[in-house]
C-alpha cells in the first residue's frame, strides 16, 4: 500500500519526523516534487538528522527515491549522501531519469531574480537554490533532466543550446557579468563525470517502473512530501510559492504512479499546532499586531526552534488557521492528519485559533483563491483554555488519554472541523516523543 505525506500548512510541520515514526513499516520512501529547498529533521536517539534531498527513510535504511517531479542539484545530493556516511548510515538513493537537474546557472538567476525584485513587494524569500528557474526551464522544454547526464553529446547539446540564453539574461537583461555557472565546457566536463558515478552506482531509475515492480513484489511505498499546501504552485499563496506541488495530486505526477493507486492508500496532512512561515506572503493569523504578540511569537519561536533548516532564517508565527486547512484537506484530501508540536503551546497564557475569516464584513470558512483578497482577511479568533507543562515523554508513553485535557479538546476540535481521524499528535522533535494513535500503513 501506499501512504502520502503531505504538509498542510506553510512547510515545516514536521513532515519528517512521521515519514521516520511510520517509515519503519515502508520499504521505500520517495520525494515526489522540491528538491534542496527541503530541509527534514529527524531525531533518533538524540542525534538530529537534517536532510534535504535525501529521503527520510534513510534514517531507517529503506531506499529513497527522487521521483520525476523532483529537481536535484547532484552537486548538493552527494554532499548530503557524503555527510551521512559520515554519520554512519548508508543512503541507497535513487533518482528518476526524468527528473530535471538544477544547474549552476539556475540557481545564480535564483538569486538574481531576487535581487531584482527587492525594490517591490514581489520578492518571494525564495531559498536561492535554484528552484523556480529549474521548474521555468522544464516548463519551457529547455531543462536538463538526470537522462541527460548519462550521455555526454545530448548533454552538450542541450547546454549548447541554453547556456547562451542563461548568459544573454545575466548580461543583457539584468547587466551583470556571468561566471562559470555559463562555461558549457566546464559544465560538460562536471556534469558528465557525474553521469558516470550515477552510471557507475546504478542511481539513476526509470521511476515508473521501479515502483511498479517493487509495489508488485509487495513493498509499501511513503511519499515524502517536502514544503506545504500553501506554498503550493497551484493551491498557495501565488506568487509566495515554491515552483511545485506538494500537494497529494504530486504525488502521482510527480513518480509516476497512478492517481488511483495515490487515491486508495492514506494521505496524511501534518499540522503543525500553530503556524510558521518563512519568507514572504500573507498570514492573516500572524502574532505582529503589538508587543505582547510579537512576544509571544518570539517565546514560540524559540520554544519551538522556528528558525529555517535551509537558511537559518527566523520563521514568522502565527496562530493556527482553520481555513487555511480546511483548503488543506480538501485540495488532497486527507484520510487523516497528525498534528506536531503540541508541547510548544503548552504553559502559555493564551491559545487561540483562527476559526474563520472576515472579509468585507461577511464571515467565511474558507481561503479566498487569490492572494491579495486573502492578504484582506481578518481572522475571527476563538480561544481554548490553556494546558500546563507536563512530561511530554511520560505522556508519550503512556497514550492519547494522558494528554491534558484542554489539549484533547484542541485536537478534538481540529479533527471535527476537518472531519478526518488523528494518527498520531507530535510531543516532541524524537521519535518516541510522539503519540500514536494509528499507523496509516495498518489494514
Ligand atoms: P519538515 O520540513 O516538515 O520536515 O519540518 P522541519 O524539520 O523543517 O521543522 C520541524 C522542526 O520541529 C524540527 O526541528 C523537528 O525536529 C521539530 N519537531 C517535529 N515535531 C515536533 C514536535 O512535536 N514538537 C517539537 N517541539 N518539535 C518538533
Ligand atoms: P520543507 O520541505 C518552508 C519557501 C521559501 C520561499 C518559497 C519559495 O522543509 O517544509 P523556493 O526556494 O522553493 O523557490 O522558495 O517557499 N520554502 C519553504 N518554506 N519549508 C520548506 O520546505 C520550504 N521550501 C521552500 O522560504 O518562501
Ligand atoms: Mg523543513
Amino acid at each position: 500500500m501506499t501512504v502520502t505525506i503531505v504538509g498542510s500548512q506553510l512547510g515545516d510541520e514536521g513532515k519528517g519526523a512521521l515519514v521516520d515514526l511510520w517509515g519503519g513499516d515502508a520499504d521505500i520512501v520517495v520525494r515526489y516534487q522540491g528538491g534542496d529547498n527541503a530541509g527534514h529533521t529527524v531525531v533518533e536517539d538524540g542525534e538530529e538528522y537534517k536532510l534535504s534531498l535525501v529521503p527520510s527513510g534513510a534514517v531507517r535504511d529503506k531506499v529513497g527515491v527522487l521521483g520525476n517531479g523532483c529537481v536535484i542539484n547532484p552537486r548538493t545530493l552527494f554532499s548530503e549522501i557524503d555527510d551521512l556516511r559520515e554519520c554512519g548510515l548508508d543512503p541507497d538513493v535513487r533518482l528518476a531519469k526524468r527528473a530535471h537537474v538544477i544547474m549552476p546557472y539556475h540557481r545564480r538567476l535564483d538569486n538574481i531574480e531576487e535581487e531584482a525584485k527587492a525594490d517591490s513587494d514581489l520578492t518571494v524569500g525564495t531559498t536561492g537554490r535554484g528552484i523556480g528557474p529549474t521548474y521555468e526551464d522544464k516548463a519551457g522544454r529547455r531543462g536538463i533532466r538526470v537522462g541527460d547526464l548519462l550521455d555526454p553529446d545530448v548533454l552538450r547539446q542541450r547546454l549548447e543550446y541554453v547556456v547562451p540564453q542563461k548568459q544573454a539574461l545575466i548580461e543583457d537583461v539584468y547587466g551583470l557579468e556571468a561566471g562559470e555557472e555559463c562555461d558549457v565546457e566546464a559544465l560538460v566536463e562536471e556534469y558528465t563525470e557525474i553521469g558516470r558515478r550515477l552510471r557507475e552506482d546504478d542511481m539513476a531509475v526509470n521511476c515508473g517502473d521501479f515502483l511498479a515492480e517493487r509495489r508488485e513484489a509487495g513493498d509499501n511505498v511513503m511519499f515524502e512530501g517536502a514544503q506545504g499546501t500553501l506554498i503550493d504552485i497551484d493551491h498557495g499563496s501565488y506568487p509566495y510559492v515554491t515552483s511545485s506541488n506538494p500537494t497529494a495530486g504530486g504525488a502521482a505526477t510527480g513518480t509516476g504512479v497512478g492517481p488511483t493507486v495515490v487515491g486508495q492508500g492514506e494521505v496524511v496532512g501534518i499540522v503543525k499546532s500553530y503556524l510558521s512561515r518563512v519568507g514572504e506572503g500573507p498570514m492573516p493569523t500572524e502574532l505582529k499586531d503589538d508587543d505582547r504578540e510579537e512576544e509571544l511569537a518570539d517565546f514560540i519561536r524559540e520554544k519551538g526552534g522556528e528558525f529555517g533548516t535551509v537558511t537559518g532564517r527566523p520563521r514568522r508565527i502565527g496562530w493556527l488557521d482553520m481555513p487555511m486547512l480546511r483548503h488543506a484537506a480538501r485540495v488532497s484530501g486527507f484520510t487523516g492528519i497528525a498534528v506536531n508540536h503540541l508541547d510548544v503551546l503548552a504553559g502559555l497564557d493564551e491559545v487561540k485559533v483562527g476559526h474563520a475569516y472576515e472579509l468585507e464584513g461577511d464571515e467565511r470558512l474558507t481561503m479566498p483563491a487569490t492572494t491579495e483578497r486573502w492578504g484582506e482577511c481578518e481572522p475571527v479568533l476563538k480561544e481554548f483554555d490553556t494546558w500546563p507543562e507536563v512530561d511530554w515523554a511520560a505522556v508519550a508513553e503512556e497514550g492519547y488519554d494522558a494528554i491534558p485535557d484542554a489539549a484533547q479538546d484542541y485536537l478534538e476540535y481540529l479533527s471535527d472541523e476537518l472531519d478526518v481521524p488523528i494518527y498520531a499528535v507530535g510531543v516532541g522533535p524524537g521519535r518516541e516523543q510522539t503519540v500514536h494513535i494509528e499507523n496509516p500503513f495498518d489494514d
